[in-house]
């Protein structure tokens, strides 16, 4: 559970880091499992790749649809433009995602125990539902830019509601592409809404033309097993990984069901 000068950072700066939440253990069991599932996946069935220039997101069925499913997506340099890979499959995966939470034995036991719903609650949410979970690789040498963003664009309700738990299953720095955020940036507007267009596919719906302040963003270098709660309002973003280390990290987002969730968001699930 949070305690009151946790929870006072986090309404001050839009974030809070909580070190040493995943034991080594948890971070093992959640890292093998992901492993499995990759050899067990046919990367001939899908080419879905995580775009990650500004957030663009593969508009494909195979993305739209993976709100209530575990599927896979690519990075964007493990295929070349003749649509080889450039690494070998357990380096190609750019992230597994987006309900494994619900729907695997092995994340949903960790995730049960963790009690993310109480901290929601702790954090003004009533009724704290988990929306979405991923597995993030950030892949050695390849692994994708993400562009400044904030969460609420994906998963929108109103009034606003979301908060992302994001776990460094590995240590994060500045060389493998750690996080950084705007401090105190959640009180910005929300930018945009990224949305199902009428006529099929996704868009983005401009909420608010000012561009992003000039703040330098700080940079979240933390250890294995830290935990960083983000508002749904916060700018972050995150580089690059040149590195020859990998940067995994598991993340899921809460919404608040006693807030209305967008039928238009790109996430709808069944579960
Ligand atoms: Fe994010």
């Amino acid at each position: 559970m949070l305690s009151q000068s946790q929870i006072s950072s986090f309404n001050k700066d839009g974030y809070l880091v909580v070190e040493n939440f995943l034991g080594q253990g948890e971070r093992e069991n959640l890292m093998n499992r992901a492993k499995e599932m990759i050899d067990d996946f046919d990367p001939s069935s899908s080419h879905s790749i995580f775009t990650t220039n500004e957030q663009e997101r593969a508009s494909d069925e195979y993305f739209l649809k993976s709100g209530d499913k575990i599927r896979f997506f690519f990075e964007e340099k493990a295929i070349d433009s003749d649509g080889n890979f450039t690494v070998p499959k357990q380096k190609s995966i750019n992230k597994i995602g987006h309900a494994q939470h619900a729907l695997d034995p092995i994340y949903k036991s960790i995730i049960n125990g963790l009690n993310i719903p109480a901290m929601g609650r702790q954090l003004g949410m009533k009724k704290p539902r988990k929306l979405q979970s991923m597995h993030i690789f950030k892949q050695p040498n390849i692994g994708g830019e993400v562009g400044l963003h904030q969460d609420s664009t994906f998963l929108y309700t109103t009034p606003m509601s979301c908060i992302g738990f994001w776990m460094a299953l590995e240590d994060a720095n500045i060389e493998n592409g750690c996080l950084q955020a705007m401090t105190g940036g959640h009180t910005l507007p929300l930018k945009k809404r990224f949305k199902l267009a009428q006529t099929g596919g996704t868009e983005f719906e401009i909420l608010d033309e000012s561009p992003w302040p000039d703040n330098e963003l700080d940079l979240l270098e933390v250890k294995a097993g830290t935990l960083v709660i983000l508002h749904g309002q916060l700018p972050h973003y995150s580089a690059e990984n040149t590195s020859n280390k990998s940067r995994q990290a598991f993340s899921i987002h809460l919404v608040d069901d006693n807030c209305h969730y967008a039928e238009d968001n790109w996430l709808q699930s069944k579960i």
